[in-house]
């Protein structure tokens, strides 16, 4: 790492050394390390074929049940076989350093509660929850799979309440409102940051991409790691280029000393 890395590294966590509200937005990147996919990663293998936005819809699910469905299932299998990776352990290190650490976050991996974050917003829903696509108990009318017994080769079973909708993951698809307690949380957060640390999104996708913007505009300072630029990185006061499973262990540990000095 050049000297000049060395400064940058230093002042990165100084600042975040120094928050007493810290927000945190994760995108897909900081998974990445953990060998999921980022979102405009290319799809690898059966999927290839595949663009998420065209899977990723409530139009797809209607017109084609089962391969969202398939894709869904496909991706969970992919997450259960994974596991969090350093940069999501270094989120709970933080949140134990610093006064106040909240995680918004666009994933639905649930890493960062499986890491024991404790204060973890989640905009688009989370892969491991089913419910009625109907919400015919109302929304979310969650959906227990491990009580259905259903033909799996054959894509969703029926919602086993109204048994006419299907079942469906509890993500939030594009064209759909994000859940409305997360996102007045995330605003709240966003608002009254004093830092705001954006790891690995591309800041492509609405209203997530707006937090960072948010935040600066009620004078937080924002802080980036990503290995490329973003939608985010010309409002950044410092952006670390790499991958977050290298750089942010990197970061928290000048931050521990930066605290440990402090409380001498
Ligand atoms: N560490 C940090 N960032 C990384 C890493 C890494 N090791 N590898 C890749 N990245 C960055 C990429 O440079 C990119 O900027 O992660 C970002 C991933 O961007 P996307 O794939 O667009 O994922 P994300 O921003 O989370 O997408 C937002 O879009 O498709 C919807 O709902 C979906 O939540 C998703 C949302």
């Amino acid at each position: 790492m050049s000297a000049n890395d060395e400064v940058l590294l230093d002042e990165f966590a100084r600042i975040i050394a120094n928050s007493t509200r810290l927000a945190v937005s994760t995108g897909a990147g900081i998974s990445k390390e953990s060998g999921i996919p980022t979102f405009r990663d290319a799809m690898d293998g059966l999927w290839a074929r595949y663009d998420p936005e065209e899977l990723a819809t409530p139009s797809a699910f209607q017109r084609n049940p089962k391969l969202v469905w398939d894709w869904y299932t496909y991706r969970r299998e992919l997450i259960n076989a994974a596991q969090p990776n350093a940069a999501h352990y270094a989120l709970v290190e933080l949140e134990n350093l610093l006064p106040q650490v909240v995680i918004i976050t666009q994933n639905v991996d649930g890493f960062h509660d499986k890491v024991g974050n404790r204060n973890v917003i989640h905009l688009h829903g989370n892969i491991h929850r089913t419910k009625c696509a109907d919400a015919c108990k109302g929304e979310p009318t969650y959906i227990d799979l491990s009580q259905i017994e259903w033909n799996q080769d054959a894509g969703p079973p029926l919602c086993p309440y109204c048994k006419k909708a299907y079942a469906r993951p509890d993500v939030v698809w594009f064209t759909e409102p994000l859940p409305s307690d997360a996102l007045r949380q995330a605003y709240t957060v966003s608002r009254k940051a004093d830092v705001m640390l954006v790891i690995g999104t591309s800041g492509l996708v609405q209203p997530a991409a707006s937090l960072p913007f948010l935040a600066a505009e009620h004078g937080a300072k924002i802080l980036e790691i990503n290995p490329n630029p973003s939608t985010i990185s010309n409002i950044a006061t410092i952006r670390l280029e790499g991958g977050a499973a290298i750089i942010l262990p990197k970061v928290v540990k000048r931050v521990r000393a930066y605290k440990k000095n402090s409380d001498e």
